[in-house]
């Protein structure tokens, strides 16, 4: 492999570097002792400093080779990154794991899964791993829950980190947490090393969703380690959670918006939902019956690109918002840097307590958005993207853009600042081929021709 032999090359370049530093240095010296004590005894001396350098060299080198690795395995320059998001955003135990052996001292998870008033208990299930800044997200779900009876926070940690533990446990009663017993190391192909983060994420959200809902709950909400929650967090899937028993062509509620960044959403429009074919994640809600048809396939790695294959799909749809109600704080590791500074940053988190407990959101359900939503962006005039972009519109209100190709696509994606990527053929946040967003204070629906007859899953 070409890395590797760039490794040697290094390595062997540095410790040639290390023997010169070391012989300069004792040539030095043995210049100014006359005595051969005095000449050994600083020979002594140097040898654990010639070590150090040594060490640091190794230390350089190692730093060198995984930039060389990134350089030729990121070749391709594409400008979102081929990594997943969902996966992404708790992948920082990419790292080697110790494997530590945690007292598996897994707590009780709360066993009551209705209210008296015949409500749903829905628990929040945490991912956590070894990153500490977990409070800052437990935090915010603690301080907007609205019923400690209601919304069970259960954490699961996997990872056996003893510092993230005792930060979680810091918030006492007020969560329960569990332990991903199984931390035996994963075997992956060599080539298959660099994602064994993904083959841990996988198993502990397999572990943890199987133990959670085999408490007999109705829906669990998923929230991992590195994300804020917006005040209505809680009303939202409250709201929502009926929806998805209504709706079998409903799978999941999320709380996130892959477009949401503040100058492509409408900030005067909190309470807007919409449907799409995009699976989002980050804070999401999903039913029993969907977990007991994932569980038994659950995938080894890379769950999230894995459930929205058309297979699992199965046509499907979640519901999202306008206005993330969840946003990633976590900046994530060396590959995804540029990722979180050019989008995830940028995610607008809401910030106005909708009421949504109080909304008829059956526009929502199949039907109902069908004959309306679908039907009202094909009835839209039809702009073209310089016309936007250079506010060449004379008429107030929304506009519908098409798109016919691929690379059309991008190409306006890309320029209008939003996600290009598609997954399983879909884009980010498209219901039937359109996405829909906000520019120039206006509705845009970035919109396939109307005989639309599919995703194709060679877009990619
Ligand atoms: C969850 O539990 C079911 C039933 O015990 C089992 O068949 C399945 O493999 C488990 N799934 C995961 C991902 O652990
Ligand atoms: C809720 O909205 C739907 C249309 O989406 C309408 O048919 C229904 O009558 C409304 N329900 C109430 C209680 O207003």
């Amino acid at each position: 492999m070409r890395t590797r032999k760039v490794q040697i090359l290094v390595i062997g370049v540095l410790i040639l570097w290390t023997f010169v530093t070391y012989y300069i240095l004792l040539h030095n010296s043995s210049v100014q002792s006359d005595t051969k004590q005095k000449e050994q005894q600083q020979l002594k001396q140097l040898f654990p400093k010639a070590l150090l350098e040594q060490s640091k060299s190794l230390k350089i080198s190692d730093t060198l080779v995984s930039f060389l690795k990134l350089r030729y395995m990121n070749q391709e320059t594409s400008t979102t990154p081929k990594i997943t998001i969902v996966a992404a955003e708790i992948s920082n135990e990419l790292q080697e794991q110790q494997p530590k052996t945690t007292a598996t001292t897994s707590a009780q998870i709360p066993t009551k899964t209705y209210l008296a008033n015949g409500e749903p208990v829905i628990p929040i299930l945490v991912f956590a791993c070894n990153r500490i800044s977990v409070v800052k997200c437990l935090e915010n779900l603690v301080q907007y829950r609205p019923s400690v009876e209601q919304f069970p926070i259960i954490v699961s940690q996997d990872c056996g980190d003893e510092l993230t533990k005792q930060a979680i446990q810091s918030f006492g009663n007020q969560l329960t947490l569990i332990e991903q017993p199984d931390q035996s190391d994963i075997m992956v192909l060599p080539k298959e090393k660099k994602f064994k983060g993904y083959y841990k994420i996988a198993r502990h959200y397999g572990w943890a969703l199987n133990t959670t809902f085999h408490v007999g709950f109705e829906y669990v909400v998923i929230v991992e380690d590195d994300l804020n929650v917006a005040p209505d967090f809680f009303e939202y899937f409250l709201a929502t959670h009926k929806l998805l028993k209504q709706d079998k062509s409903l799978w999941c509620v999320s709380a996130w918006n892959d477009n949401g960044k503040a100058n492509v959403v409408d900030i005067g429009s909190p309470e807007l939902l919409y449907r799409t074919d995009f699976f989002p994640g980050l804070g999401w809600m999903l039913t029993k019956d969907l977990w007991s048809e994932l569980s038994v396939k659950w995938p080894k790695s890379f769950w999230d690109d894995w459930i929205r294959h058309p297979e699992q799909r199965k046509d499907r749809v979640c519901i999202r918002p306008e206005i993330s109600r969840t946003r990633t704080f976590g900046k994530i590791g060396v590959s995804n840097g540029l990722f979180f500074d050019k989008y995830l940053k940028h995610i607008k988190l809401s910030e106005h307590f909708v009421h949504f407990t109080k909304m008829n959101l059956s526009y929502l359900l199949k039907d109902n958005y069908d004959n309306t939503f679908l039907k009202q962006v094909y009835v839209l005039p039809l702009v073209t993207f310089d016309e936007l972009r250079r506010n060449l519109i004379a008429k107030e209100g929304p506009v519908r853009i098409q798109y016919n190709n691929r690379d059309q696509y991008k190409r306006i994606t890309r320029m209008l600042g939003l996600m290009d990527d598609f997954r399983s053929g879909v884009p980010r946040t498209a219901y039937h081929g359109i996405v829909s967003f906000y520019y120039n204070k206006r509705r845009v629906h970035l919109a396939p021709s109307a005989n639309w007859k599919g995703y194709d899953l060679s877009w990619s």
